[in-house]
């Protein structure tokens, strides 16, 4: 039993850890294009990563002047990746945007 309890807690220790991996960093268009073509994003464990679709940012280059930007991307992530959706104010969500930015 007690066991099982430090299992539960290592796990969710680690799903802390891991999903605050970039906390730390500063929002960048860089971190944000490497993001962009992470299969990983938003937790998800298929092979398609946002450049799978939108290769190299093609044909989402005037994107960022749109006011839902974030509400997008969140959109792709859960319905393009199977992942979860990031918080707006997470420095992947920021540096998503940045990137976006930088395709113009
Ligand atoms: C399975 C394919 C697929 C994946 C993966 C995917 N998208 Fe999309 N995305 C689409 C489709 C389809 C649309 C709607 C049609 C369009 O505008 O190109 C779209 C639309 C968009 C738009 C809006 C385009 C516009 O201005 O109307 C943005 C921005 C975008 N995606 C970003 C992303 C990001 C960021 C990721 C990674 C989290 C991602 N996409 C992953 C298929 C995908």
């Amino acid at each position: 039993m007690l066991q099982s309890v430090k299992t539960v807690m290592v796990a969710a220790l680690w799903a802390g850890l891991s999903l605050s991996a970039y906390a730390a960093e500063r929002p960048s268009a860089a971190l944000g294009e490497k993001l962009f073509n992470d299969p990983k994003l938003g937790g998800a464990t298929g092979t398609k990563s946002c450049g799978s679709c939108h290769q190299d940012g093609a044909g989402i280059e005037f994107s960022y002047k749109k006011p839902n930007l974030p509400q997008i991307i969140n959109m792709c992530i859960t319905r393009g990746l199977g992942g979860a959706p990031l918080a707006e104010d997470s420095v992947e969500m920021k540096s998503l945007i940045l990137y976006h930015q930088s395709l113009r």
